[in-house]
């Protein structure tokens, strides 16, 4: 099968792994984009702007491409799932209407209220003074989200009032939502569909803060594992009947098919679960960890849901070793734009047991690789239980230098002093 596989970051190089491991030959995939990463495994077509329906659609035609998977937020807005499916192309990622479940909160909770899925209560406003006064309903520590696309950056958890509101004025003009402040373990869990039915992966945790201990602001992600051996019994199969397939059967209803890859970010509250977002595609670092333990073939699970017969697709199969991510994010990340800096001791780093790396933000300069954006490399490692994995992660960074990165360094920590009883 002909695989044309969109987007440019970790997400998408550790897709292309993850179809390769299980089954699709390399020479049957290209990406555009991709990176310096990328380019290493697969062929990759720089000049294609994976935003644009009509260029994608055209490339897809001219290479006989049997399946488009899109991995990114931004083609979706775009409407390129629309325009490959109008072509008759079979494509992974949802429709632009569909898609709004991620690019619209206040459309997530629209679709929620109709279909009886759990999630926060939360107030949508478009003054200061709406804002202000949903804060006090709420009350501390207020979450404030931007209500669209803002690059993870939307969204601010905090205690202080002026924080909180300093935060809603930079972003007033997308419009606000206040939500309640919800308190638990969070879990990432992804959902094939087909627009009908669902197919659940495993679930996975991120960390979404940038320093150690869940200091600092909100990221994209700096960290995930999987598999969660502290989940309650029978986890994945209350959030398929109580989150996925009602969400997916509402879209439906209101003719906006969901077809790709729903992500559901939880929160496990003393109450129970409750939604705290959706994504349209792949999460970005979970991902990492999440295809890193897949078994079955890929390229056949992402075909059956984009072809509309995910029913007859085979149990996605996890292998029960462990997958931890660390992020290697460039000097003054999340807050400042990165300078292009040489990255070396790579191949000293993947020659470890168990450590493949996908790239994030990279680019070749000759035979110089440089960094070129926020987060530049996810290191991923597998091993049979979480401190070897651990201990592989960090022993696989201290290889690679990058003057000014960071990195945290308690990525699964509390995992392993639970598992010791502590
Ligand atoms: P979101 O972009 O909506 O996933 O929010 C980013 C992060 O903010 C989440 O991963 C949570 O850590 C945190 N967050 C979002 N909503 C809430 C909430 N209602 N209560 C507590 N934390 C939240
Ligand atoms: N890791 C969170 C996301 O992909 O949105």
């Amino acid at each position: 099968m002909k695989i044309l596989v969109l987007g440019q970051g970790a997400r998408e190089h550790a897709i292309i792994k993850s179809l390769i491991a299980t089954g699709t030959p390399a020479d049957q995939i290209v990406a555009a984009p991709g990176n310096a990463g990328i380019s290493g495994d697969v062929r990759v077509v720089e000049s294609l702007n994976p935003n644009s329906p009509e260029a994608v659609t055209e490339f897809a035609k001219a290479e006989a491409i049997e399946l488009v998977i899109i991995g990114p937020e931004a083609p979706l807005v775009a409407g390129v799932s629309d325009a490959l499916r109008e072509a008759k192309i079979a494509v992974f990622g949802p429709s632009k209407a569909a898609a709004a479940l991620e690019g619209s909160k206040s459309f997530a909770k629209e679709v929620m209220a109709a279909a009886d899925v759990p999630t926060g209560m939360a107030r949508e406003c478009s003054t200061l003074e709406e804002v202000e006064s949903a804060m006090a309903a709420f009350g501390a520590p207020y979450v404030i989200k931007a209500d669209g696309l803002a690059a993870g950056k939307g969204v601010i958890v905090t205690d202080d009032r002026d924080a909180a509101l300093e935060h809603a004025a930079k972003f007033i003009d997308m419009g606000i939502l206040v939500e309640e402040f919800l308190d638990g373990q969070e879990v990432s869990l992804f959902f094939l569909s087909d627009g009908k039915t669902v197919l659940p992966l495993t679930p996975a945790q991120d960390f979404k803060r940038a320093y150690d201990g869940d200091a600092g602001p909100n990221t994209g992600g700096m960290g995930a594992y999987s598999p969660l051996p502290w989940l309650p019994e029978g986890f994945i199969e209350e959030v398929e009947a109580t989150v996925a397939l009602p969400t997916v059967h509402e879209l439906a209803r209101l003719g906006a098919d969901f077809v790709g890859l729903l992500y559901c970010g939880l929160i496990i509250t003393k109450r129970g679960i409750r939604v705290i977002e959706f994504n349209a595609r792949f999460g970005d670092p979970e991902t990492q960890v999440v295809l890193r333990r897949l078994v079955t073939p890929l390229a056949n699970l992402l075909h059956k849901a984009a072809t509309g017969h995910l029913d007859s697709a085979p149990q996605p199969e996890f292998t029960k070793d462990v997958a931890i991510t660390v992020v290697l994010a460039s000097e003054g990340y999340p807050d400042t734009a990165a300078p292009n800096r040489p990255i070396t001791g790579l191949a000293e780093a993947e020659k470890l047991d168990g450590i493949s790396i996908a790239h994030a933000a990279t680019k070749k300069d000759g035979e110089q690789l440089l960094a070129t954006g926020g987060r530049v490399l996810s290191v991923v490692a597998l091993a049979n239980d979480f401190a070897a994995a651990r201990a592989q992660a960090y022993e696989a960074l201290s290889k690679i230098s990058l003057e000014g990165s960071h990195f945290r360094s308690d990525i699964a920590a509390k995992v392993i002093s639970a598992e010791n009883g502590n």
